[in-house]
């Protein structure tokens, strides 16, 4: 019969190719995909643009209800608008990146986030990849399959620099990205952490064909019930 829908849940500090592990590994096995990063970027973005004080946490728990997230979740072209508006080239610039961690500390948008996160992954048909930083851990509990990524902060950065284009200063990147793990690793409300339960992947050795093909056969090896 037609297979049981797959939930994989896929969590790690930035730089560890996620994103591109999470969206390929989708894209080969028929998966819809999630990136719950962007989801905290537009409401990070949504704050901005609309003047409130990143740095008071009850003015963006008030607001935290009120922009109107909406996620494509097409691994090929995964999309990000708020209240209506494209913002997936808005959210990855470096304003929005410096506040992210702020703003996705605060309870109450973890909350709306999180609720969000898994209505979609509970209507998505054949199953879902969702890559954050929680998911195994309080999004998705019972996700079939957990893969926690992690990288040396060296190789990290120069991917992350990579990303970003020449010119880039990798001291610089590697010290926000630094800066931005630990705030999301120490914050009280769900921080970024294994789940007990979770599958390790140091990448820092590896190609990203080599982690997506490690992930694409540990999701064929639960599917067969292994
Ligand atoms: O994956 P990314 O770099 O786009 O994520 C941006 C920020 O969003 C990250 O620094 C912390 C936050 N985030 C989170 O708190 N929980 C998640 N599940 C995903 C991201």
């Amino acid at each position: 019969g037609a297979a049981q829908p797959v939930i994989v849940a896929i969590d790690g500090p930035s730089g560890t190719g996620k994103s591109s592990t999470s969206k390929a590994v989708a894209g080969q096995l028929g998966l819809s995909y999630l990136d719950t990063g962007a989801q905290y970027r537009a409401i990070t973005w949504w704050m901005v643009h609309n003047g409130i004080d990143i740095d008071d946490a009850s003015a963006i728990a008030a607001v935290a209800g009120k922009p109107e997230i909406v996620s494509g979740t097409d691994p090929a072209a995964p999309t990000i608008h708020v209240d209506g508006v494209d913002v997936s080239g808005p959210i990855r610039t470096q304003e929005v990146t410096s506040k992210v961690s702020a703003v996705s500390a605060v309870p109450e948008v973890r909350t709306r986030i999180t609720e969000l996160q898994r209505s979609i992954a509970a209507g998505a048909g054949n199953g879902i990849v969702v890559e954050g930083r929680d998911i195994g851990t309080t999004v998705l509990p019972d996700a079939d399959l957990k893969i926690f990524l992690t990288a040396s902060a060296e190789a990290r950065a120069a991917r992350r620099s990579g990303e970003l284009g020449q010119g880039t200063d990798v001291a610089a990147t590697r010290e926000a990205l630094i800066k931005r793990d630990a705030a999301d690793s120490s914050r009280k409300t769900s921080p970024l952490a294994k789940a007990a339960d979770a599958v390790e992947v140091d990448t820092t050795e590896l190609t990203l064909a080599q982690v997506i093909e490690c992930v694409v056969t540990l999701v064929e090896e639960k599917r067969a019930g292994k």
